[in-house]
Parts: C-alpha cells; sequence; structure tokens
C-alpha cells in the first residue's frame, strides 16, 4: 500500500504565525487570554492550554491589564475599542491576508458600492469582516444570491476559505443581476492551492483521509472536494478514529489536512496507516510529499 500525502497539507502561514505569536506573548506575560479558539483543532487547542494560553468566549471576563490575543480570524473595530477602552494589552495575530479583506470592504463602501460577503455568515472571519461596514449582506448558498434583485450596484468580496467553485458559480449568477459589479477575489492563495491539491490527489487515491477538526471550515471544504470526486473519503480528527475496513483492496492511500492541522498530528496519521501496512512502501509523486 502507498500512502501520498498532499504537499499543502497541515498549517498555512497564517496560522503558523498566530500560533508562535500566541506562544511566543504567553512566555513574555505568562498568562494570555485568546477570544475564541486560536484555530480550530481540539489537540493543538489542548497543548496550547497547557502552555498557559487560556481560552474565552465572553470578554467580560477580563481585566484591566490582562493580555489578550486577536487570533488569525481577525475582529470588527468595535471589538478592538471595546477591549482599548478597557485597558487591556492587545496582540494582534489576525492573518494579514484577513485585513486585507477588511481593507477592501472599507473601500468598496467608500466608493459607494452596497458591500456583499460570500461565506458562512457564523463564521468569525465573516462576522470580523462585516464589522468593518455598515451594512453588508452576507451569502452562502446560489438560492440566497439567486433572490437578490437586480442591482446598478454590487461590490463582492469571500471569506478566504471559500470553495473556488462556488466562488465562480456565484460571481456567475451576479454578473448576471448587477449592471456594476466589482469583484475581489479574496480567496487565500492557501487555500486555493489545498483545494486543488486536494482534488487531484482524491482523484488518483483508492481512499482518502482528510485529518482535521470538525468544526474546522476549511478542512470540511477540503472534505467535501474530495468526496466529491471520490466517495471513499474520510474526514477524521485523529488516527484513533481510522477504521481500516475502509483500505480493503485499497493500494493508494491519499492524505491532505485542513490549514488548522499541526504537523504532528499529520505525522501520527502517516505513521498509523504505516503501520496497519507494515512493510508496504510510502512514497510520494505528482502533487505529493513524502513523509519518511
Ligand atoms: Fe491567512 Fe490564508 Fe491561512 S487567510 S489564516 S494564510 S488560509
Amino acid at each position: 500500500m502507498e500512502t501520498r500525502v498532499a504537499k499543502s497539507a497541515g498549517f498555512c502561514w497564517g496560522v503558523k504565525r498566530a500560533v508562535n505569536i500566541a506562544v511566543d506573548a504567553v512566555r513574555k506575560n505568562g498568562k494570555v487570554y485568546c477570544l475564541g479558539e486560536l484555530i480550530h483543532n481540539k489537540r493543538e487547542i489542548e497543548r496550547l492550554k497547557k502552555l498557559g494560553i487560556v481560552f474565552i468566549e465572553d470578554i467580560d471576563v477580563l481585566k484591566k491589564g490582562n493580555t489578550v490575543i486577536i487570533r488569525s480570524h481577525g475582529v470588527s473595530p468595535k471589538v478592538i475599542e471595546f477591549l482599548k477602552r478597557k485597558g487591556l494589552q492587545i496582540v494582534d495575530a489576525t492573518c494579514p491576508f484577513v485585513k486585507d479583506v477588511h481593507e477592501k470592504v472599507m473601500k468598496l463602501e467608500k466608493e459607494g458600492y452596497p458591500v456583499l460577503i460570500l461565506g458562512n455568515p457564523k463564521h468569525p472571519e465573516v462576522i470580523g469582516i462585516a464589522g468593518h461596514v455598515k451594512s453588508p449582506m452576507i451569502m452562502n448558498t446560489i438560492e440566497e444570491i439567486e433572490r437578490l434583485p437586480k442591482l446598478s450596484k454590487l461590490g463582492v468580496v469571500c471569506q478566504t476559505t471559500l470553495n473556488m467553485d462556488f466562488f465562480r458559480e456565484a460571481v456567475f449568477r451576479l454578473a448576471l443581476k448587477v449592471k456594476e459589479l466589482k469583484v475581489y477575489n479574496t480567496i487565500c492563495s492557501a487555500t486555493s492551492i489545498r483545494q486543488s491539491e486536494a482534488k487531484k490527489l482524491a482523484l488518483q487515491v483508492d481512499v482518502m483521509l482528510i485529518v482535521g477538526g470538525r468544526n474546522s471550515s476549511n478542512t470540511t471544504k477540503l472534505y467535501q472536494i474530495s468526496k466529491s470526486v471520490n466517495s471513499k473519503s474520510y474526514h477524521i480528527e485523529s488516527k484513533e478514529e481510522i477504521d481500516s475496513l475502509w483500505f480493503e483492496n485499497a493500494q493508494i492511500i491519499g492524505i491532505t489536512a485542513g490549514a488548522s492541522t499541526p504537523q504532528w498530528v499529520i505525522e501520527e496519521v502517516v505513521n498509523y496507516v504505516r503501520l496497519l501496512d507494515k512493510g508496504g512502501d510510502i512514497s510520494g509523486r505528482g502533487v505529493c510529499q513524502t513523509i519518511r
């Protein structure tokens, strides 16, 4: 049995940066707070908790002088204002690519375009982007776009982890409805590379494992993309969820992972699959890397 691991599997640049910023902050300050989970991966969160990072959902528990980390998803200016008023020390780990989306929606609003954000309205990144303009629309399905009336102007951005196929379809439909349409493709290249590699790999292998938190939207999207071309695709959070029956008659196993999945979790999965096939050849080709 051969195991192929997607080159792009695991932490993206922005997540790596946020984790490093948080670890540096905890080293300097002893204890730091983070608004929500720093990354959508339970096991990495457990590791960070042990280092002294306290994850909170309620801002009110913070007291003057506390250090608080803004995670890579970013927040709205209102939240920053509130934290400043409370006298907190802010460590901003917002991904620069997300900051760029903040700039773009503000620019669109200034230019007089009603703003549409394509993405999940409940996702913290989308909530943060929306908080930078007065009354944005947020849409997550083609049906919602179809229900839009004809418009004279519209400015569009999207969640950095949006599915590229959905983005294409959405922009195509919008172009039929809007006279003056200004679109920024704000899908992060880390996302589009991961998605196209996942699709290519899923087409080459018998079984695909997609490793990452079930609460991670980018991992879930990788799983959906993989499943659409390879029915034997499985979303797992850890090696413990692997069922050896999945590999019956399989020759090639593909593995990819979301942008919030640490390398050590991926390696555990690769090593476990290797163990299942003692003496098997673990090699990489094409879009893949070799883990030895
Ligand atoms: Fe940033 Fe892209 Fe990762 S937006 S957090 S580098 S997926």
